[in-house]
């Protein structure tokens, strides 16, 4: 475990070095697929702040609960058979014993206290990550739980994108932390965001705003995913957390904020063309277009992801053709239709979308 992650950070100081000396990668490190993937999503090793602080109590809850199943499985055992019925067994009741007020105690005071403590360890916690103050410079996200795509907004920054969360690491150091508060809401059924080595998970409620936060130290690619059932692709609502470097993150906020650069090629064009006309732009935004649909994923910057359908696939020339083509083969029962499209016609949109960066 230690030597992966050390592998991980030397994996990303070489990414880094090679970084300054290529212009060529910059795109890469924008969309983060240069950072180490924490591919695990492991609730044992927290990365963030309020996952360390969830650790702790956690784990006293853990070892508790098991100390109340081995004392209350060796019991049973023990009971099961010593208490067995033997061959000699003459068939009568053993004596009953009712109204023993010490038993009754017993078993009443004990767990009180166990419960007691469990309350008091579990509720410090939730008020500290609940009453977290957030320093001026904090990043501010809203998050939409779709059926099953998750919506990204930077209200302070201008910038709407889709299931990859892009956010500047922070510093233990109280004058440079950056932490992430996320604001966060449903456009249908109740969804849940768990980025085990984030945080803990919250629900994203119809007509309801919770609130949660995120403070990483470490650039990395952490996975979550949607935790309350939501629906036939709730296995597949996938989401990506992008840690940058503060610098690197500066560089992911001026490219989304970059204009979209023009089509150029015939081919390009013509997706351009069949894009606007079919009806790709009743549920697809892209940028100040006549393309301003909600139901779908934002597409302004799609090439600057590095999966499409919330994670289901990598965002490769195969994989978004396959998915133009008819994004029911891809996400069975996901709320995009097959457009009925001919292969021509999905090479041409396919062109067209690659140029939206
Ligand atoms: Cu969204 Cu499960």
């Amino acid at each position: 475990m230690g030597n992966v992650k050390h592998q991980n950070q030397q994996g990303f100081l070489i990414a880094a070095f090679l970084l300054m000396l290529s212009p060529g990668a910059l795109l890469a490190n924008v969309s983060g697929s240069d950072y180490p993937m924490k591919r695990v999503t492991d609730i044992f090793d927290p990365q963030s702040l309020p996952a360390e602080m969830i650790m702790t109590p956690a784990m006293v809850v853990l070892w508790i609960t098991l100390g109340i199943f081995v004392v209350v499985t060796t019991l049973l055992v023990f009971i099961v058979i010593r208490y067995r019925r033997k061959s000699s067994d003459d068939g009568s009741e053993p004596p009953q014993i009712y109204g023993s007020t010490n038993i009754e105690l017993a078993w009443t005071v004990i767990p009180i206290l166990i419960t007691v403590v469990l309350i008091l360890v579990t509720s410090r916690t939730i008020g500290e990550i609940q009453n977290k103050v957030f320093p001026e410079n904090a990043l501010h996200i809203r998050l939409v739980g779709h059926q099953w795509w998750w919506e990204i907004h930077y209200p302070q920054l201008g910038i709407i994108t889709a299931n990859e969360i892009h956010v500047p690491m922070s510093y233990r150091d109280p004058a440079k932390a950056r932490p992430t508060r996320i604001d966060l809401q449903s456009a249908d059924v109740i969804h849940s965001f768990w980025v085990p080595q984030l945080a803990g998970k919250t629900d994203l409620v119809p007509n309801r705003t919770n609130k949660t936060w995120i403070e990483p130290f470490e650039p990395g690619v952490y996975f979550g995913n949607c935790a309350e059932y939501c629906g036939t692709q709730h296995a597949n609502m996938l989401l990506r957390v992008i840690v940058h470097t503060p610098e690197d993150f500066e560089r992911w906020v001026a490219a989304q904020k970059a204009p979209i650069p023009a089509p150029v090629t015939s081919v390009e064009l013509e997706g351009e063309k069949l894009f606007y006309s079919t009806s790709c732009i009743n549920c697809h935004k892209v940028g100040d277009s006549v393309a301003q649909g909600i139901f779908g994923p934002d597409l302004s910057k799609l090439m600057l992801r590095q999966t499409i359908g919330a994670g289901v696939a990598p965002l490769d020339d195969k994989h978004l053709w396959a998915w133009v083509k008819d994004p029911q083969e891809v996400k069975v029962g996901c709320l995009m239709p097959n457009m009925q499209l001919l292969d021509a016609e999905v090479d041409s949109i396919v062109a067209y979308l690659k140029t939206l960066k």
